[in-house]
């Protein structure tokens, strides 16, 4: 049986257009079942009332490692005393201190874990995530990881991306030995991901004192052989030419970009690999050094906004507390930060045809807000003022 819902008395409707997004005032809009039917007339079984607010399409968060268990907030603690990530990561702490309590939980205690998260993105606009694999580091905890997401995109409104990122950090015990690591996520995990048809993505964390250059060149090869999309953790703390091989090996996505260069910015430009920022994370780190993101812009290379949600260096979910430190930190104009948090991030993915803006035929994901104009997104800063979340023509938040 088809449904269908009429947003009415829209006061503000960001709309999708050639040259990013159009605004439409006083105006509805009809969704059936899962898609936006019409834009300005028909009519909806439910009505729903948006007393004169904004309308935009959802957020599309297109880097998070959802999958952990502890928090580190005594790594949080040791940086405001003065640490770095890097030095604690030197010592044992960073991405390896996740490690065992995600090895040792049953796949329910992820699932559980994952439940509050997910609802809480919903809460904060956002209607499709990508999630990494990454603090397992074996084969059986990667794929563990990556079936609880499987499990929870089924089970849960938002829509999950799976990424594997068996090449997140060495484990402890491969420090010394660090090639047979590689080994194991070239003739293991990937043969395994492929067969298990469990992922889009493979991700590396190409940067010094993880994978090198060429370590990350032969994984994402063998990832890319097994049919999934390369993407890279490019350039975050120090410059080693990331950007330029993510170019190279044709990514979708170089995330991060905090020490890009002009040679791995052509690199991008070149290859039209997408440019995803992360400034929670040079927040979060109490770093100074945020992407340049206006040289990507003026060099016309998308730009995409995302959370990098994680355990360690960005414990932040909020969409739009994003958009607040990009227009704050990163010279971005609300619109360009609007964007990138919502049609560019589904092109992070390779989804901008089906989600990431409103349009006739595309997924009903959408925020009702309780503001009249985009720039009061930022200006709450830390306060939301969303009234409901529709998610595939669904209301999910808010009644
Ligand atoms: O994107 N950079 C690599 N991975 C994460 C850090 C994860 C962690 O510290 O646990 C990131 O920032
Ligand atoms: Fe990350």
């Amino acid at each position: 049986m088809n449904h269908s819902i009429k947003l009415e008395n829209i006061g503000c409707l960001i709309t999708e257009s050639a040259s990013g997004f159009d605004y439409n005032n006083n105006t509805s809009l009809v969704l059936e079942d899962d898609c936006i039917q019409s834009i300005g007339s028909g009519s909806g079984d439910t009505i729903i009332d948006c007393k004169g607010k904004l309308v935009t399409p959802g957020f599309v968060d297109s880097h998070t490692h959802l999958i952990f268990n502890n928090l580190r907030t005594e790594e949080h603690r040791l940086r405001l005393s003065g640490a770095t990530y890097e030095e604690i990561a030197n010592n044992r702490g960073g991405i390896v201190s996740s490690v065992e309590s995600v090895q040792s939980a049953t796949p329910k205690d992820l699932f559980d874990m994952a439940i509050p998260r997910l609802d809480r993105f919903i809460s904060m606009g956002t209607t499709t995530i990508e999630a990494k694999s990454g603090y397992g580091l074996t084969t059986e905890s990667e794929l563990k990881s990556l079936k609880v997401i499987s499990n929870l995109s089924e089970k849960h409104a938002i829509d999950i991306i799976p990424t594997f990122m068996g090449a997140h950090a060495f484990p402890v015990e491969y420090e010394d030995k660090k090639e047979d690591y590689v080994d194991l996520v070239i003739n293991e995990m990937i043969p395994e991901v492929e067969n298990q048809g469990i992922a889009k993505f493979i991700d590396v964390f190409c940067e010094e004192g993880y994978f090198d250059i060429d370590q990350s060149k032969r994984i994402l090869k063998a990832g890319i052989s097994a049919g999934l999309k390369p993407r890279v953790h490019a350039d975050e703390f120090y410059n080693f030419g990331a950007s330029l091989m993510a170019g190279e090996m044709g990514a979708v996505s170089a995330d991060h970009l905090m020490k890009i260069d002009e040679k791995g910015i052509m690199s991008l430009k070149n290859n039209k690999v997408v440019a995803t920022l992360l400034p929670g994370t040079t927040f979060f780190l109490n770093k100074d050094s945020y992407a340049p993101a206006r040289k990507l812009i003026d060099e016309d290379i998308i730009v995409a906004l995302a959370t990098d949600f994680n355990p360690g260096s960005c414990h932040i979910q909020s969409m739009p507390f994003i958009i607040t430190l990009a227009v704050m930190k990163l010279q971005m104009t609300v619109e360009e930060a609007f964007l990138a948090a919502t049609f560019n991030g589904a092109k992070a993915l390779g989804l901008q045809n089906e989600i990431g803006s409103i349009a006739v035929g595309k997924k009903a994901d959408l925020i009702v807000w309780d503001i009249a104009n985009l720039s009061e997104i930022p200006y709450y800063v830390s306060n939301h003022p969303i009234r409901h979340v529709i998610k595939n023509g669904k209301l999910v938040f808010g009644s």
